[in-house]
């Protein structure tokens, strides 16, 4: 690949379907290395809008508007940032050679919905994966749950999400019967399109879950390698994250099943660039879960913890550069939430966050907040991960969003 100059016509363009945090990152990590970055989300002044060369407010579900917008701003490489696109479209761009879409269109479409990289994970590369099964009724979700439809029961306590969300949306823990009718109607509620499927899931008591980073860059020679960076530990509340660290400490023999479910569920999906391999771990035993084809929120701790952040070497293995995924030195993130559903609003306190040794602040710029959003992140370094984690705690809490008034 070839670097020019931005705005010329030498200038190696990028498009990335969808600008939030961390696009935002990954479009900065770009702007670095002189790309010219075109920023696109279904909202104006997304966060990484306000960082790309040319910024762009279309529904992304929308094929013919994507197709539209890629002819006139030809990019060499389309970066999906989030799970809603039209990935039709997508498998239709890279099939006709308009750009490359990164990693794969099969992998955007695949990990899109929750079917299809279960089926290919636990049907094909046959890895271990929670019990499952698909419902697109509540009779039926509650047979599958009963295992009166010939299938084994998935039994309770289980877990109910829609085929087609992200961020813990629509889903549910049921503990009993009582809790079906419920849990069926939030799915219904809580899903981005496709309403009324779901997946039940049983319930893994795991010791912790890890996001294992894995690389697929090209190395010296032009040839595409697996990288592993190291596990990153979270705690997830409503399905959502609130708290990373990396390393999570493993056993060695965990840490080796937890990478090769990666370099398998990657190796399949193919292409260059970063993924997030959420995995849960029991002892030894680790299952599969799910994977983005792209950086991971929990993956925010690298900001401050690695060499490059997973934003630089996303950016790097899409644009056929080597990588080194090598720890710095141990870290935490903390998740600033927005507290207030309002537009506009401002943060105090960031001085008093900044000054928490080792700290580090994130401010995402979302023109508007609300309660449970994500607004910011606090990373902090420490000479193990709980001196780590409690700095970015406190440095996180630290910032206070308020009403704005500033004009
Ligand atoms: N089968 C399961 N057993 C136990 N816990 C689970 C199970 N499935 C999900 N969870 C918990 O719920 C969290 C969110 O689930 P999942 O990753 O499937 O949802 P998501 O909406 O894709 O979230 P995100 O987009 O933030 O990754 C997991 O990280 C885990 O903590
Ligand atoms: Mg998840």
């Amino acid at each position: 690949m070839k670097f020019g100059t931005p705005l010329s016509p030498s200038a190696l363009r990028v498009m990335l379907l969808g600008a939030g945090e961390l696009g935002k990152e990954v479009l900065i990590a770009l702007q670095r290395l002189g790309v010219e970055t075109i920023a696109v989300d279904r909202y104006p002044n997304a966060p990484g809008h306000q960082v790309a060369h040319r910024a762009h407010v279309i529904p992304m579900t929308d094929g013919a508007a994507l197709r539209a917008l890629v002819e006139q701003e030809k990019p060499h490489l389309i970066v999906p940032e989030i799970e809603a696109i039209a990935t039709d479209m997508l498998l239709q761009i890279e099939a006709e050679g308009l750009a490359e879409v990164i990693p794969t269109a099969r992998a955007a479409q695949l990990t899109m919905n929750r079917e299809g990289i279960r089926r290919l994970a636990a049907e094909e590369l046959g890895l271990a994966t929670s019990p499952y099964r698909f419902a697109d009724s509540l009779e039926q979700l509650q047979a599958a749950i009963d295992g009166r439809d010939g299938q084994p029961a998935i039994g309770y306590p289980c877990i109910v999400k829609p085929v087609m969300s992200s961020s813990g949306k629509g889903q549910s823990l049921l503990k009993g019967p009582d809790d079906v009718r419920h849990a069926w109607d939030y799915a219904a509620a809580g899903g981005r399109v496709n309403q009324g499927r779901v997946i039940v899931e049983g319930f893994i008591d795991f010791d912790y879950e890890i996001t294992q980073l894995t690389v697929r860059a090209c190395d010296a020679s032009g040839a595409v390698q697996t990288y592993f960076c190291d596990p990153i530990g979270h705690v997830q509340v409503s399905g959502d994250y609130v708290e990373s660290w990396q390393p999570q400490a493993m056993s060695p023999l965990a840490l080796q099943r937890a990478r090769e479910i990666a370099g398998a569920v990657t190796a399949n999906l193919g292409g260059r660039g970063l993924f997030g391999v959420e995995l849960f771990v029991s002892g030894d035993t680790v299952w599969f879960s799910e994977v983005s084809p792209r950086p991971h929120d929990t993956g925010l701790v690298t900001l401050c913890s690695q060499r490059f952040s997973e934003f630089e070497l996303h950016a790097r293995a899409i644009l056929g550069l080597p990588v080194d995924v090598a720890l710095r030195e141990p870290g935490a993130s903390a998740v600033i939430y927005g507290g207030m559903d309002a537009g506009g609003i401002a943060f105090e306190g960031v001085a008093a966050a900044l000054a928490v040794p080792r700290s580090d602040v994130r401010l995402f710029g979302k023109p508007e907040a609300f309660v449970r959003r994500r607004m910011g992140v606090a990373v902090a370094n420490g000479a193990d991960v709980d001196e780590a984690r409690a700095r970015a705690t406190l440095a996180a809490g630290l910032v206070r969003p308020v009403k704005g008034e500033m004009a």
